[in-house]
C-alpha cells in the first residue's frame, strides 16, 4: 500500500509508521512526506529516512483550494493509495476530498466525539475527565467528525500536567495508527455511513 503522509509538526506519529514500514510489520510504504512546514520535524525524519520529502508552503497560494490543488497534484504523481494526516494543521477542502474519497486517515488526540479541535489534552485535564485517548479516524467535510476507526483510552491521572498527559497519548497514537494504517492495507475497512465496519472483527 502506498501511503501519502502530510505532517506540520515533529513528526512522531510519521516515525512510527516509517519504523513499522522498516520492520515490516506493516505492509506499506511511503512514497511521499509533504509538510506545510518548512523547518518541520517531519520533513526532516522523512529525509533521514530516505523518503521523498517536499515542502508546499501554504503561503506561498492565494486560496486554500490552489493550495490543496498543488498537494493533490504531488499526492497523485507520487501514486499514492492512502493519505495519512500525522499532525497537518490545515483543514481540508473538498479539492482533496474529491480526490481521494474514503482514502484520508487522521489521528486526534482525544476520544471523539469529545474534544474536537485543538489543544485538546488541556482541555480533557481542565474538564477534569477521568480518561481520554486517541481516535483514528477517516477524514470528512467536518472538522474531526469522520468515521472512525480504532479509539484507545487512557487515564487522566491527578498529578498529569498536559505534558505528561501528551506523552501518554501519543503513545497509544504510535500503536493504533498504524494498526488502522495495516486495517486498510488487508482490505478489512468498510465505511457504513457513520460508522466503519472491521471485517473479519477485531478480536
Ligand atoms: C499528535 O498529538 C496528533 O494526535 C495531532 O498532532 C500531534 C502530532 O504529533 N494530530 P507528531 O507531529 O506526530 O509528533
Amino acid at each position: 500500500l502506498r501511503l501519502g503522509c502530510l505532517a506540520s509538526g515533529g513528526g512522531s506519529n510519521l516515525q512510527a509508521i516509517i519504523d513499522r514500514c522498516r520492520d515490516g510489520s506493516l505492509a506499506a510504504e511511503i512514497s511521499v512526506v509533504i509538510s506545510n512546514k518548512p523547518d518541520s520535524g517531519a520533513l526532516q525524519r522523512a529525509r533521514n529516512a530516505g523518503i521523498p520529502a517536499l515542502c508546499i508552503d501554504h503561503r506561498n497560494f492565494p486560496t486554500r483550494e490552489d493550495f490543496d490543488r498543488a498537494v493533490v497534484a504531488a499526492l497523485l504523481e507520487a501514486g499514492v493509495e492512502l493519505i495519512v494526516l500525522a499532525g497537518f494543521m490545515r483543514l481540508i477542502s473538498d479539492v482533496f476530498l474529491d480526490a481521494f474519497p474514503g482514502r484520508i486517515m487522521n489521528i486526534h488526540p482525544a476520544l471523539l466525539p469529545a474534544f474536537p479541535g485543538l489543544h485538546v489534552q488541556r482541555k480533557a485535564l481542565e474538564y477534569g475527565a477521568r480518561v481520554t485517548g486517541a481516535t483514528v479516524h477517516f477524514v470528512d467535510g467536518g472538522v474531526d467528525t469522520g468515521p472512525i476507526v480504532i479509539q484507545a483510552v487512557v487515564p487522566i491521572l491527578d498529578d498529569d500536567t498536559e505534558e505528561s498527559l501528551s506523552a501518554r497519548i501519543l503513545e497509544q497514537e504510535h500503536r493504533i495508527y498504524p494498526r488502522a494504517i495495516e486495517l486498510f492495507a488487508q482490505g478489512r475497512l468498510r465505511i457504513d455511513g457513520r460508522r466503519v465496519r472491521i471485517e473479519p472483527p477485531l478480536p
